[in-house]
């Protein structure tokens, strides 16, 4: 068994796409474990860009056995589409398979996504995914599972069920047009026959696989700040980006996960609202979101942007113990003559080492920085850490020694060759 969990430690878009890109190439699985079509990742293919939002990463690769885990809300809609446009890429999605005890999102999610934020005096900006609402219904227990579209008698109740809900919630309540039963069912059970070929029990396979010593690697999307139990709450998505997600959300034992590498930027960003300690409104936020093309993939949105907070990668380390760190975009920092790292905060005169749960603390918390000398080289072609300069190097080290974890990986570039692999990443 050889089996890790590639988890964004901080907000969502760390560049988790370029790591497990990387290591799928020696993976026999990639199993996505929470979220849904929320995430964003790029591939590369045959030298084109590729960009999927539910897909595993690892769909490129004829030998890797992609998995959408139990617990991803799956928009079957999405799924199609991404498969056609894959197709039309010259990439066959022969290698795919799809849990069916997960949440399908459901045309009223996505509306109640839009309604429900609509009617919050504080808006949590989500995606209108209905990644939220899909959540919500599994919960309520009036969510539909894949398997459910597979058998026309259990959808239809299922349906019947859910669809009396919300109707009586979009007429009584947000003054809608109620929806139509006939059409989503319809629709639904078409997605149901085409998805029958891909749909199986994936704890099971996944399980076999570590059983007979396959290699999988747990994909996780958005950031372990945006969990939902550990994350900046309420400004957060609805699923477990942390590790314990992936036993969680794959059907495996928790022992069963050995290696956990969280991903960070070697600054932070993040989307929507919510608490953001050390972010910045000055000139130095938008050369970082220009020179980093810092805007939403999913959205569109331009991205809030601050200095490297450890106190939430520590966080970040604990609630999903990290065994390893992966750094990126350490290019985007060229340029500045010092670089800023927030090592604590101080609040109310006190200096505090841990993340505040609540959120009016944390909108008092004043980072206290540790200011290192930047670096003008254009790094972007260094591999090693010894091709770096000086200060670029010292950067890493101090990172690395404030959170206490290796350096698995930096990444100087956008590019696939830009990220460089310290050392092994899979424990066997
Ligand atoms: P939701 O996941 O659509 O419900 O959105 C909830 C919050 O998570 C919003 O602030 C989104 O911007 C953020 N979010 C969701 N997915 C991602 C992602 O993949 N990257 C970064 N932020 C995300
Ligand atoms: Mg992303």
């Amino acid at each position: 068994m050889s089996s890790l969990v590639i988890a964004g430690a901080q907000w969502g878009d760390e560049g988790k796409g370029k790591i497990t890109d990387f290591l799928s190439q020696k993976a026999d699985f990639v199993v996505r474990y929470a979220g849904g079509d929320n995430a964003g990742h790029t591939l590369v293919h045959a030298g084109q860009k590729l960009h999927v939002q539910l897909i595993p990463s690892g769909i490129c690769l004829p030998h890797v056995q992609n998995v959408i885990g139990t617990g991803v809300v799956v928009n079957p809609k999405t799924l199609f589409a991404e498969i056609d446009y894959l197709a039309a890429h010259g990439v066959a999605v022969h290698n795919l398979k799809v849990s069916s005890r997960a949440q399908v999102i459901m045309p009223y999610h996505q509306l109640f996504d839009q309604l429900q934020e609509s009617l919050k005096s504080e808006k949590i900006g989500t995606t209108h995914k209905g990644i939220g609402p899909a959540y919500q219904d599994k919960l309520e227990r009036i969510g539909i599972r894949i398997a459910d579209l597979l058998d026309p008698e259990t959808l239809r109740l299922r349906l019947e069920q859910a669809l009396s809900v919300k109707n009586l919630l979009l007429t009584k309540v947000y003054e809608q047009e109620p929806l139509d039963f006939d059409s989503i069912y319809q629709e639904y059970l078409a997605y149901g026959e085409k998805l029958r070929p891909y749909v199986a029990d994936t704890s099971y396979l996944i399980n076999e696989a570590l059983d007979a010593g396959q290699r999988v690697l747990f994909e996780g999307a958005q950031g372990i700040m945006l969990d939902i139990d550990h994350g900046t709450y309420p400004f957060v998505t609805s699923s477990n980006p942390v590790a314990g997600g992936a036993a969680v959300g794959a059907g495996v034992g928790p022992q069963r996960i050995q290696e956990i590498i969280g991903v960070a930027k070697v600054y932070c960003s993040r989307v929507g609202a919510g608490p953001f300690p050390t972010e910045l409104h000055d000139e130095t936020a938008q050369t970082i979101r220009d020179t980093a093309h810092e805007y939403g993939v999913v959205t569109g949105r331009p991205r809030r942007i601050g200095w490297l907070d450890i106190v939430a990668l520590r966080h970040a380390k604990r609630v999903s113990g990290l065994t390893q760190l992966s750094l990126n975009c350490l290019d985007v920092l060229s340029g500045f003559e010092t670089v800023k790292i927030a090592t604590a905060y101080e609040l109310d005169g006190q200096v505090i080492d841990y993340y505040p749960a609540s959120e009016r603390d944390l909108a008092r918390c004043q980072p206290i920085y540790e200011e290192l000398p930047g670096w003008s080289e254009d790094i972007t072609t260094c591999k090693t850490l010894a091709d770096l300069p000086a200060a670029a190097r010292a950067y890493l080290n101090r990172v690395c020694e404030l959170v206490d974890l290796p350096l698995a990986t930096f990444a100087v570039g956008a590019d696939r060759s830009a990220t460089n692999v310290l050392g092994q990443l899979w424990r066997d």
